[in-house]
């Protein structure tokens, strides 16, 4: 297995800027509330006709960039989302399509929620490492804002729209790139985080579309204690499996959901909290986005550096949580 590095990321956020205040218009809450229980100040809203897929294009443009790679060099594209621009074809043939990446090239979504970009990582590592393909281009994205009830205020406070994307190819050494990943799943807790209707099981009827039943729900309290367990348990396997203490991680890019949580998890790590990059204040939660626009907020803005050690961790719907290693 050859290994894999990151030439490049970048990501892209909505210009519409929806805050606390403006949320406190359409349900009863207050901008105290939201700030205190989540950290969020406010979030990203995409603009009416602008998709999954558009945010998708604008980041994956980006990272491209970054990485110098052009997007016929592309074999391999998986887009990370529950949010797709239709249920069919996935997201990302259209993401193909308005890139121009090959037609021999293999593109799919990935649906590990929150956690999907730390599952397209491990998934284009192992299939770059297979030998058989040579340019990844891997995208968290999501239009999280078409899947919110608007009139539930338990939810509708906590998400977001953006997208976020990197471009991985084989290692030319040792030493650098994506050292592993721990990926795992709690299926038992599936209807912890779910969206009731609009499935193959139970189809939208009009009626459960007058009861917003295609929209997200959730029983926050357990899923925030899970949240915590799970991001803790898959830091301390993945540092104890390749041998790192958690001091040797010069930054932390958890997944954006609450910073109560990304608190929580600098507690029980005993790292301190400037370790941990955080944008939840500025995005709310982005889902599959959000890890690889923290990631590339982070790198831009300086925050990673050559040889620096990075740890990728992530919680979602599924229920599911991972975390990734990786040296720059
Ligand atoms: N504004 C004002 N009040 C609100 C509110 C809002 N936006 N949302 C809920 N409330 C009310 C509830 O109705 C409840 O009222 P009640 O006690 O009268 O029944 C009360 O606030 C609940 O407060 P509390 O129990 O203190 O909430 P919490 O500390 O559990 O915080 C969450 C709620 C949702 C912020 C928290 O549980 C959470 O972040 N969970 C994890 C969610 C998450 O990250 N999901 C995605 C994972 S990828």
């Amino acid at each position: 297995m050859s290994s894999t590095v990151i030439l490049g990321t970048g990501s892209y956020a909505p210009e519409r800027i929806l805050t606390n205040d403006d949320l406190a218009h359409t349900v009863e809450t207050s901008d105290e509330w939201i700030r205190t229980r989540t950290g969020i100040r406010e979030r990203r809203i995409a603009a009416p006709g602008e998709s999954t897929s558009d945010m998708a294009v604008h980041a994956a443009r980006r990272a491209l960039v970054d990485a110098g790679v052009n997007p016929a060099e592309i074999d391999l594209l998986i887009v990370a989302t529950i949010t797709p621009d239709l249920p069919m074809p996935a997201c990302a043939c259209l993401v193909q399509a308005k890139l121009g990446v090959p037609s021999t090239a293999a593109c799919f979504d990935l649906n590990a929620a929150c956690s999907g970009f730390v599952f397209a990582l491990d998934t284009a590592a192992a299939m770059i490492g297979s030998g058989r393909y040579r340019r990844a281009l891997i995208i968290g994205a999501e239009k999280l804002s078409a899947i919110v009830d608007w009139q539930d205020r338990t939810t509708c406070v906590l998400f977001g729209d953006g997208a976020g994307a990197a471009v991985l190819a084989p290692s030319p050494g040792a030493g650098r790139g994506f050292i592993g990943a721990q990926l795992g799943t709690l299926g038992e807790s599936a209807d912890l985080l779910f969206i009731p209707r609009g499935g193959s099981s139970a189809p939208s009827t009009a009626e459960s579309i007058a009861a917003r039943d295609h929209c997200i729900r959730m029983k926050g309290k357990e899923v925030f204690k899970l949240a915590v367990r799970a991001m803790d348990d898959a830091a301390r396997e993945i540092l104890e499996h390749h041998h790192v203490r958690p001091d040797q991680i010069a930054l932390v890019i958890p997944h954006q959901a609450n910073l109560r949580i990304i608190e929580a998890i600098s507690e029980y790590l005993e790292l301190p909290m400037d370790r941990f990059f955080v944008n939840v204040d500025r995005y709310g939660n982005t889902s599959a986005a959000s890890i690889p626009l923290a990631l590339d907020e982070a790198r831009r803005a300086g925050r990673i550096r050559p040889g620096d050690l990075t740890l990728l961790v992530s919680f979602g719907a599924g229920l599911t949580y991972g975390s990734a290693l990786v040296r720059w």
